[in-house]
């Protein structure tokens, strides 16, 4: 199949091309869009047949649910059994944006979106593309992020187009987005709300619309079975090796700096995702995709994924990697590099 390249604008889309995307969908097509979190991968939310075609054309386990995106608050009725007072208050207040909540289920759901669960993720996203989309195709979208499994999220069309070019009908390109990690994933179906993926509405927020908030414990290391299925996985995994180095700022920096030389000196090509103030540090052969100024970690959750997948065209025998800290969105940033990572990890003091 020919993937054809629609490209809108972002605050003002094309409403003919929309339509065009939207038909797709309705037809049971996969459409790539972006959102304001990374670029999803979309079908038709209730029908099986179409669901089943984004799991093939990501390679993904069919074990990992997907979140139905929707454009209008009150579809969340028709999806879950029950919205819990705690989601209605972060509904209220972070919808449209980067959060996920999970509830109970209706029957409307099939099977295939949910991976047999009983639960339902879903979101409402801020980006007009996605709404206007959503809102023309007429149903609940299911779209998890539109890289094939395994490779870091797509923050460009040029991304999803190197994972998934010739295995979906459309792509929508609008350019970058804007906060750059998937949204937050909340679990809305315990007493007290349990966070399964960090993202752009941060653990601060939660807690301070929610009073409580648990976080799920496999978010602190690898050997612990997460309650979101699709955190159990390889994740966001660059074209090489990675190591991350994470503590103390400086400590981390010189650490990196003395490792990139002795690889160099080792005749190792050698790869850093870093932020500007260290790549400065770093010997002249090491190839270097940095993530903007260290602190901003706004600029890092945007850089990240791009960062990453800037080692598919140069090619390294190993990446080393800086982490932010873990405060705001850097908790996200710092999830997913872990992951990235496979958790090789260097902790400098
Ligand atoms: O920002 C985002 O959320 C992007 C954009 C496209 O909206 N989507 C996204 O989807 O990241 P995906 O499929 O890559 O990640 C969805 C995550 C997975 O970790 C999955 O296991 C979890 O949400 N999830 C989905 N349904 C769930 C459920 N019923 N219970 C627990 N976790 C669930
Ligand atoms: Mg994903």
């Amino acid at each position: 199949m020919n993937t054809r390249h629609y490209i809108v604008d972002k605050d003002k889309p094309d409403f003919r091309l929309l339509d065009q995307a939207a038909a797709v969908l309705r037809q049971g097509g996969l459409v790539a869009f972006p959102t304001e979190t990374v670029y999803g991968l979309g079908a038709n939310g209730l029908d099986p047949r179409a669901v089943a075609k984004i799991f093939a054309a990501k390679g993904r386990p069919a074990d990992n649910p997907l979140i139905l995106h929707i454009a209008d608050v009150h579809e969340v009725e028709k999806l879950a059994k029950k919205v819990t007072a705690n989601a209605a208050a972060l509904m209220a207040k972070y919808w449209p944006g980067p959060l996920t909540v999970v509830l109970e289920r209706t029957r409307l759901v099939p099977d295939a979106a949910t991976g047999g669960l009983d639960t339902v993720a879903i979101r409402l996203p801020d980006s007009p593309v996605a709404r206007e989309l959503i809102r023309l195709a007429g149903v609940p979208v299911a779209a998890p992020s539109a890289n094939t499994s395994g490779r870091p999220s797509p923050t460009t069309a040029a991304d999803v187009l190197a994972d998934l070019s010739g295995r979906i009908e459309v792509v929508i390109d609008a350019g970058p987005c804007g906060i750059g990690v998937e949204s937050t994933v909340v679990d809305c179906t315990t007493p007290v709300p349990t966070l399964l993926r960090p993202g752009g509405v941060t653990l601060e927020m939660l807690a301070e619309t929610l009073g409580e908030v648990e976080v799920d414990p496999a978010l602190g290391g690898e050997h612990v079975k997460p309650r979101a299925p699709g955190m159990k996985y390889t994740h966001y995994a660059p074209a090489a090796p990675m190591t991350l180095y994470e503590g103390e700022t400086e400590a981390v920096a010189t650490a990196i700096a003395a490792a990139a030389a002795g690889l160099v000196a080792a005749g190792r090509r050698v790869g850093a995702v870093v932020a500007d103030e260290t790549a400065r540090l770093l010997p002249p052969q090491a190839a270097t995709a940095t993530y903007g100024a260290r602190g901003d970690l706004a600029a890092a959750a945007a850089g990240l994924y791009s960062a990453l997948r800037y080692f598919d065209a140069v090619p390294v025998d190993v990446i080393l990697a800086e982490g932010v800290a873990e405060s705001g969105i850097g908790l996200a940033v710092m999830n997913r590099m872990r992951k990235a990572s496979g958790y090789k990890i260097v902790h400098c003091e």
